[in-house]
């Protein structure tokens, strides 16, 4: 029975492959940050053995292969078209630290050995029920001491409303013979009943409409997977929790981290979360007052040592990336609270010579990470005699952890690879080299996935291999339409691009 699921799931994606893309949370070394400020101890990530479980055509871990060239990276999946894809691109990117296999999850016994980290993304709900825990045991059996594991999946109470049109598309999609007539025959019947309910005030009608909303924007194969697939199973929290440690893992933090602390939502919500002292009680209640529908949640081995509540000691451990931005004109030697504005629009008022001394040399730094280590010795000729004392430093690490906690900044348990100036003959990420070759999309050394609008960047990115100086680029790049010298184009390009995260050397 379940082998012949699997033989109808292959079948599913080997004719309509998933378009994956690479996602930033699930980067070792943003888990590694994540877990440290948890309290646990992860390795070196530069180095790290990385597993990913249904890798699709291996987008997501082919980018973690370029973005830590020192480690090691292995992708799985059932579909032999998939894997074929995969395998085709990360050679023609070089990625010899990267091997995909054609396999099962179910054959799974151990050989491959124990991992650093182990991704399974968007694996969990679209699987026959049987394979649930055998997935489990897998992160489990592949996970290294101090491993870390990032499993996602469709949550409930959130996903109770995706069930709804997820029920009507797939009854309209009926005995529909191909994958395309199943997707348009699942659209036309949530047309029909969002155009027929659309005139009442309803609070169903509303939400309706807004899923209607939600599926026009998503492709056909996107609609086909995601939401018509054959098996399709939310979880709350609690089981999620409880099968991870029935096969040995314990639940360490969410992904998204800064959606783990109350201070970040409406105050009520916030005072009916700070009454929860459990964390796994406080994140179940928090799913309800969200209406979560996904969880990116991560996990390590059950006997890890974590700290009971996570907090700022991790943060001398880690490196920052802040682009917070002073708001006012004054230096940082001015005296009194300053305003810092986050990319994100957020402003905070920081005090402190060390803290806003610290802020102005991670501003200068942006979007590079300055290891804390470091910004204190950049740190210590600004601030005044005896401004580097325990209590000053303690402080520092708090405000960064506090702005973390807010989505302020980023954190990095090692430096990123990206430079910011192109040098003389200058590399760009070779993932990213090939992704410019087929298409306007490509992902940056974060795993930021961009859309390059700009014809000179998307020219020169597959040229830049290390081998032209920006002599040879500006007379590759050519004319083109632009009536601005060649070399003048090149050196905005490179611009542009170190300032995406997509450049090496
Ligand atoms: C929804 S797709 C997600 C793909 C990829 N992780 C991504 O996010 O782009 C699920 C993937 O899991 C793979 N899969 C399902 N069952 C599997 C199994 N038993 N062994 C290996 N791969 C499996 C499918 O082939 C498919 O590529």
């Amino acid at each position: 029975m379940s082998m012949r699921d699997d033989a109808r799931l292959q079948s599913g994606y080997d004719s309509l492959p998933y378009h994956g893309q690479a996602r930033r949370k699930t980067h070792p070394d943003r888990l590694a940050a994540i877990a440290t400020v948890f309290g646990a101890r992860p390795g070196d990530m530069r180095k790290a053995r990385v597993l990913e479980l249904g890798c699709g055509t291996g987008d997501n871990i082919a980018a973690i292969a370029a973005s830590l060239p020192g480690s090691a990276c292995v992708g799985i999946d059932l579909s032999p078209a998939q894997i074929a894809m995969g395998t085709a691109r990360a050679a023609r990117a070089g990625l010899t630290n990267l091997r995909l296999i054609a396999g099962n999850i179910r054959d799974l016994d151990g050989t491959l050995g124990e991992f650093d980290t182990v991704i399974a993304h968007g694996l969990l709900s679209w699987v026959p029920p049987d394979m649930h825990d055998t997935i489990f045991a897998a992160c489990r059996r592949h996970l290294a001491p101090q491993g870390l594991c990032y499993l996602s999946y469709n949550a409930l109470p959130g996903w109770h409303v995706r069930q709804v049109v997820r029920d009507l598309m797939l009854a309209a999609a009926g005995d529909a013979t191909s994958e395309a007539e199943r997707v348009a025959r699942g659209r036309a019947a949530l047309d029909q009943v969002a155009d027929a309910v659309a005139d009442s005030e309803s609070g169903y009608a509303k939400v309706i409409a807004e899923q209607r909303d939600n599926v026009r924007k998503l492709s056909d194969w996107h609609v086909g997977h995601d939401l018509m697939e054959p098996f399709n199973t939310a979880f709350a929290f609690r089981d999620v929790v409880r099968r991870g440690a029935a096969a040995g893992l314990r639940f360490v933090a969410e992904a998204s981290v800064d959606s783990m602390f109350p201070a970040n939502y409406p105050e009520k919500v916030a005072a009916l979360l700070r009454d929860i002292p459990d964390l796994i009680d406080r994140e179940e209640r928090l799913d309800v007052l969200i209406n979560r529908t996904f969880r990116e949640s991560i996990f390590m081995r059950a006997d890890t040592a974590l700290a009971a509540e996570p907090g700022p000691a991790g943060v001398v451990r880690l490196a920052i990336a802040s682009g917070l931005t002073p708001e006012s004109q004054a230096g940082p030697d001015a005296p009194g609270p300053q305003p810092f504005r986050a990319p994100n629009g957020v402003q905070i008022a920081v005090d402190g010579a060390l803290n806003k001394a610290a802020l102005f040399h991670l501003r200068a730094a942006w979007p590079r990470a300055l290891p804390f280590e470091e910004l204190l010795l950049m740190t210590g000729a600004s601030v005044p005699a005896g401004g580097l004392s325990p209590d000053t430093i303690r402080g520092l690490a708090a405000l960064l952890y506090s702005a973390y906690t807010k989505g302020l900044i980023e954190l990095h348990a090692a430096q990123p690879l990206f430079v910011r100036e192109a040098g003389e003959r200058p590399v760009a990420n070779p993932w990213a080299r090939v992704q410019a070759m087929e298409g306007p999309v490509v992902t940056n050394l974060l795993l930021d996935n961009f859309h390059l609008d700009d014809d000179a960047g998307r020219t020169l990115l597959p040229l830049l291999d290390g081998t032209r100086d920006r002599v040879a680029l500006a007379e590759a790049l050519g004319r083109g339409t632009d009536s601005r010298p060649a070399q003048e184009r090149v050196a905005v390009a490179l611009r542009q691009l170190g300032g995406a995260g997509l450049l090496i050397a």
